[in-house]
């Protein structure tokens, strides 16, 4: 008898409250795409209703199915032998449209899921592709523009991510978040930022190039070792020139000085006794090798050496001797 009264009432409570479920528990979804919950009952529900913020937005009948479906709101039919199922479907998903979604069978207990609605806003990195010389510094600025909520912005260097502690301000329900990357330009570079919000499968990324110029270190070095090089060898040979220059000019210029003195004392002995200077001539001419005795033997002498002599010296003619000799 007791038996009998708990398996009646165990019928009982399982005939009038149907078991409801409502899945997903959470949905996080962008604002303007669509939002889908499965309300699934164990009894086929005489009505089904669905509300958003507490606001009956769709009503689904066992015989004739949705009633009221809108554009924004309208279910599909997932019914499978002894599981009741609706997909609702809300449509161009709007911010206030975030909250509590519930569905309500009849003899069933309401059951409660939430929506969250986000943004996805711009992402732009200031000043696009950048050119540096070979290790300057440079900085990349990421602005990410009408998100919601705050999102997540991180830089990816080459493919290596690093998250970027960023700076965001609220601008109405919507957030706006900078974020600057300081590198030296060391190698040609894809500087990429990632910017996310959790309904986002994959992040939104913009990227841009660094390249980078090369110092040509080397070539300077080379060039400036080339140009001392130069430089050095040309002042040396200058020096040198100079100092040789300077050193004949000086010999030039004395032995000239002695030789005028030379010319002046010689013809000053001459001229007395012009005999000597015959016989000295005669002497050297036989010295040479030569016949001495030579009839009509010319020659000339001159007093100082024609070769030694600057051109100025030997053109005025005034230190030449002529001197026959007739033995
Ligand atoms: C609802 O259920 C159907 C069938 O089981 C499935 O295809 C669909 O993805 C489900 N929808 C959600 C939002 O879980
Ligand atoms: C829902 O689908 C089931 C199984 O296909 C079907 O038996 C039932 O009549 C449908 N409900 C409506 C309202 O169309
Ligand atoms: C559905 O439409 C009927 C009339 O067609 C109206 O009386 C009812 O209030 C509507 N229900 C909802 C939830 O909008
Ligand atoms: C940056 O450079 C890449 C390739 O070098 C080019 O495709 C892209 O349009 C450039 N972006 C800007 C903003 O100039
Ligand atoms: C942002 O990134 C941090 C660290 O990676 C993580 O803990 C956080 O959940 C992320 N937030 C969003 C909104 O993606
Ligand atoms: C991020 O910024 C906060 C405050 O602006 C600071 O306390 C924190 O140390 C910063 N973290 C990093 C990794 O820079
Ligand atoms: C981001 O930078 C721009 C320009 O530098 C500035 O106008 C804006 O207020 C900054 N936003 C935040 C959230 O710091
Ligand atoms: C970067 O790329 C440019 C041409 O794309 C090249 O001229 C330059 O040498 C590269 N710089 C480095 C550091 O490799």
């Amino acid at each position: 008898m007791e038996a009998f009264k708990l398996g009646l009432f165990l019928l009982m409570t399982m005939v009038v409250s149907a078991q409801v479920q409502l899945q997903p528990p959470n949905a996080v979804v962008l604002r303007g795409s669509k939002a889908r919950f499965n309300c699934s009952t164990t009894q086929p529900p005489p009505v089904m209703n669905l509300m958003v913020n507490d606001r009956l937005v769709l009503s689904i009948l066992e015989a004739s199915g949705p009633l009221n479906s809108t554009d924004r709101f309208s279910a599909t039919n997932f019914t499978t032998p002894g599981d009741y199922k609706w997909e609702f479907v809300i449509s161009n998903v709007q911010r206030e449209d975030a909250g509590r979604v519930t569905c309500v069978v009849l003899g069933g207990t309401a059951q409660l899921s939430t929506l969250s609605v986000q943004e996805r806003g711009s992402v732009e990195i200031v000043g696009g592709n950048q050119t540096k010389t070979e290790g300057t510094q440079t900085e990349f600025q990421c602005r990410a523009v009408g998100w919601f909520p705050e999102p997540n912005v991180s830089w990816s260097v080459n493919g290596v991510v690093n998250y970027c502690n960023s700076s965001s301000a609220a601008q109405g329900n919507l957030f706006n978040s900078n974020c600057t990357l300081a590198v030296t330009a060391v190698k040609n570079s894809s500087v990429q930022c990632l910017v996310s919000v959790p309904a986002l499968s994959t992040p939104d990324s913009r990227t841009v190039f660094l390249t980078v110029e090369k110092l040509a270190k080397i070539d300077q070095t080379v060039l400036i070792a080339v140009t001392v090089a130069f430089s050095a060898a040309a002042l040396l040979f200058l020096i040198i020139y100079g100092i040789v220059f300077f050193c004949k000019r000086r010999k030039k210029k004395s032995s000239y000085q002695e030789e005028i003195r030379r010319a002046r004392i010689q013809s000053q002995n001459r001229t007395p006794a012009t005999e000597n200077v015959q016989t000295w001539d005669n002497q050297r001419y036989n010295r040479d090798g030569h016949d001495g005795r030579t009839n009509g033997g010319v020659w000339y002498t001159n007093h100082s050496n024609k070769h030694q002599m600057p051109n100025g010296f030997f053109d005025d003619g005034h230190r030449n001797h002529r001197h026959m000799t007739i033995v």
